[in-house]
């Protein structure tokens, strides 16, 4: 395999950075565990491959299999929110837009309990990766993790890719976002129905948000989400509880997303965010996309998207703008 490598010279003297070729992942594949005390000793592997028609990401999913040895059975098929697949027939494949940038199936057993397979792969501008990224000498991510008597892995190896961004400027540090969304009513002449924003400081790869303003539609809340950390949202405000969480990024190349959520009081389930956010390093920059760093000539990430409980009548945008760079 060969290497690409470019050298930057850091501002303060004469520090060397050897940084590799970023790398657009096209396809991977995938095998993990999920065990708990009881219910599963799952084993899990299959094909992902993504791809872009009009503006929308697919991931196309095959060769699937789910074993869970406690019932000694395999999944007959895997759910991404609504929409389901057969996977018991010889060469199965299954298709659906990725919604939120995260793929997060739903095993659907002849009997018994639904658990959340795959996770862990992130489909988001283009490439797949983990939270970690993918690069020319390390084309395989692994995680594992143990809490209580849950134990769960998986080995994600990227299969093909092409080339990406590379950038070329050694850019000063943003410090500071504010991170804005809103959804629109098509319907009513895109009326707006709800939106919210959020304030980050970024001190190392630590966030602490703050400033959280909520005009979600009655009946609504909002929360901000990095899904790697679903329990501990960054911000959220349900009936008037604000919470924050302060929330440390990995350390070396890595990508951070952030998706805001309006959750209806009555039925959360199903519903996913809104991409709001990317902080993407790389080769020790920080940037907003493959080959694009914040500068204070282009300090907003622009994303704009369905709204999936309803794609038909609301569109969504949002704004993830540095508003202080270090000095
Ligand atoms: C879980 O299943 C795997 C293979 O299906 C088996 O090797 C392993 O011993 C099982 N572990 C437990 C704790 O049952
Ligand atoms: C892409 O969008 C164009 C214009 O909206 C439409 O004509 C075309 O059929 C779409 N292609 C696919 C593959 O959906
Ligand atoms: C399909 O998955 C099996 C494991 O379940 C693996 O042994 C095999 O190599 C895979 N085939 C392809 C084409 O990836
Ligand atoms: C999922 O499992 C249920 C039974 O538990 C079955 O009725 C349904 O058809 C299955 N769906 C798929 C796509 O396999
Ligand atoms: C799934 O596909 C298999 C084989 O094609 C078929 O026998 C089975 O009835 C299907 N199951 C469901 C729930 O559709
Ligand atoms: C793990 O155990 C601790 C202490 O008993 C408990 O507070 C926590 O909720 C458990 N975590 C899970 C995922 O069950
Ligand atoms: C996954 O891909 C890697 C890299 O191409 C390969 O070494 C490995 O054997 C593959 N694993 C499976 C289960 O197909
Ligand atoms: C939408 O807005 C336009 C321009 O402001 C106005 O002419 C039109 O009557 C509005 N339509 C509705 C359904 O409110
Ligand atoms: C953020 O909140 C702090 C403390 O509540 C307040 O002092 C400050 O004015 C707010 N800043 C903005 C930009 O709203
Ligand atoms: C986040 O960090 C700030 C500054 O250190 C601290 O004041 C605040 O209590 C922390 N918040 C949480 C939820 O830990
Ligand atoms: C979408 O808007 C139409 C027209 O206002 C309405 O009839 C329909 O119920 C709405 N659908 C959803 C899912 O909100």
């Amino acid at each position: 395999m060969m290497l690409f490598y470019i050298f930057l010279v850091a501002a303060f003297g004469a520090t060397t950075i050897s940084a590799e070729a970023p790398i657009s992942c096209l396809s991977l594949n995938y095998t993990g565990y999920f065990r708990d005390s009881d219910q599963f000793n799952l084993t899990v592997s299959g094909n992902f491959a993504l791809s872009i028609i009009n503006g929308t990401t697919y991931a196309t999913a095959s060769n699937l299999s789910i074993y869970n040895s406690v019932i000694n059975a395999y999944a007959t098929g895997v759910c991404y929110y609504s929409i389901c697949c057969n996977i018991t027939a010889p060469g199965a494949s299954c298709t659906f837009d990725v919604r939120d940038t995260y793929i997060l199936l739903y095993a659907n057993f002849s009997s018994g309990p639904i658990p959340t397979v795959f996770t862990g792969i992130i489909a988001d501008d283009g490439t797949f990766s983990t939270n970690k990224l993918f690069t020319p000498s390390k084309m395989c991510l692994s995680t594992s993790g143990q809490e209580n008597t849950t134990y769960t892995g998986n080995t994600i190896c990227c299969t093909s890719s092409v080339p990406a961004a590379v950038v070329t400027t050694n850019n000063k540090r943003c410090k500071r976002f504010t991170s804005r969304t809103t959804i629109y009513n098509i319907v009513d002449n895109y009326s707006i129905f709800s939106t919210s924003s959020l304030i980050y400081d970024v001190v190392g790869r630590t966030l602490y948000p703050r400033n959280l303003t909520d005009n979600a539609a009655p009946n609504y809340f909002v929360c901000y989400f990095d899904h790697t950390y679903f329990n501990n949202p960054l911000s959220c405000d349900q009936k008037g509880q604000v919470t924050y969480a302060n929330i440390t990024m990995d350390s070396g190349d890595t990508k951070f997303l952030i998706s805001t959520f309006y959750l209806p009081y009555a039925e959360i389930f199903g519903i996913n965010g809104i991409l709001s956010a990317r902080l993407l390093y790389r080769n020790d920059q920080l940037l907003m996309q493959e080959g694009v760093p914040f500068t204070p000539q282009n300090n907003c990430l622009y994303l704009k998207g369905p709204w999936y409980p309803s794609p038909k009548n609301y569109s969504t945008t949002a704004n993830f703008c540095c508003s202080a760079f270090e000095s």
